[in-house]
């Protein structure tokens, strides 16, 4: 830092006097460029249900997407992100990779009636599993049974290869970058050759890298239908008291070609995003300021505690601000509407 002169030749008022001088020295800048918006997709017609804890926010049928998907073009939000609920749960999560999934139904639907809107899936197992954890379990009955590991412990390395699968379906459906979300190691190498090997080595990887174990997907687990049945996310998300795990996380996943790099949640991790950023410049990095960061301020505003229209482009700008390219966000209509004025 240079050396400022003292009051009364210091005067840092003097640039917050007027919106015109404010808005020449502002250094950050939210636009919808930077939003990506998360859907919910369920089986069936007609289907707009309203989510309980997140309200504003909605489980699609597939054939209510294209005018949905439209809406969102139109306020100049680029990219969207799917969760799909299943018709029926198995230990494997089969229809995670069928050619007529909920979420393949769902990427043509939005391919077919907004080609230019970025459609990013998510790839992880949870949704899909009857007992909704992130990877095949290990249990005496399955062929991947290993005797030295606890029972019902998320087995690593047989759960990559049904990533491998989910990530070509998804491709093959016509996804435009997938994001793997189950933080199983090797995760991210494994799709990577598993697209490449399916000719789909044009399709980014956007890794949810830096993904912690976290209370703030509480809304998230209804509305995706994936809470873990027993137990928790532990042995594979991150601890929230660890910093230097992050960037160990996050380089990992380079080295295996992540294209881009994800922190999550966001708010309560804005000293991660900006030690990511920071540590990875190279890299676009998103930010997914999850379900339970929703939740609070919707709650809040409801009950006419918090101006909602401030907190939340206040919460963005500082994700951005943070450091964050890209901000996965329940808000972002509602914030594309309000930057547009
Ligand atoms: C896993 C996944 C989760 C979220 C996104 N992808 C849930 C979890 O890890 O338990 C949470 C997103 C949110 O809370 O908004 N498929």
């Amino acid at each position: 830092m240079s050396q400022l002169p003292p009051f009364p030749l210091s005067r840092p008022r003097r640039l917050r006097q007027n919106p015109g001088i404010r808005a020449m020295v502002r250094e950050t800048t939210l636009t919808c460029n930077d939003f990506i918006y998360p859907l919910f997709v369920r089986h069936g017609k007609g289907v707009q249900a309203e989510i309980p804890s997140m309200p504003g926010q909605y489980q699609w049928s597939a054939d209510k997407l294209p005018a949905e998907a439209k809406s969102i073009a139109k306020l100049g939000i680029p990219a969207v992100i799917l969760f799909g609920i299943p018709a029926g749960k198995d230990p494997v999560g089969l229809e995670n990779f069928a050619p007529d999934g909920i979420i393949q139904q769902a990427i043509r639907a939005i391919k077919q009636a907004v080609p230019e809107l970025v459609v990013i899936t998510d790839v992880c197992l949870c949704e899909y599993t009857e007992h909704g954890h992130c990877g095949l379990l290990n249990l005496p009955d399955s062929p991947h049974y290993q005797p030295h590991l606890p029972e019902g412990f998320v087995l690593n390395d047989p759960t990559l290869d049904v990533l491998g699968k989910v990530a070509v379906s998804h491709a093959e459906a016509g996804a435009d970058i997938v994001a793997p979300s189950g933080m199983m190691d090797g995760m991210v190498q494994a799709i990577r050759i598993a697209l490449d090997a399916a000719s789909f080595g044009h399709i980014p990887i956007l890794s949810y890298a830096v993904k912690y174990a976290s209370a703030f997907y509480g809304p998230f687990r209804e509305a995706a239908e994936g809470a873990p049945k027993f137990g928790d996310r532990s042995s594979h998300q991150m601890d929230p008291a660890n910093s230097r795990e992050a960037l160990r996380e996050a380089a990992i996943d380079v080295a295996e070609g992540a294209d881009m790099l994800m922190v999550k949640p966001a708010l309560p991790y804005l000293d991660i995003i900006r030690q990511t950023r920071d540590a990875f410049p190279e890299l676009p990095l998103a930010a997914y300021n999850v379900s339970g960061e929703y939740s609070m301020l919707k709650a809040a505003a409801q009950r006419g505690w918090m101006d909602e229209r401030r907190v939340v482009l206040e919460t963005l700008t500082a994700i951005k601000r943070a450091g964050a390219d890209l901000i996965i966000t329940y808000h972002a209509k509602d914030a594309a509407r309000w930057l547009a004025g």
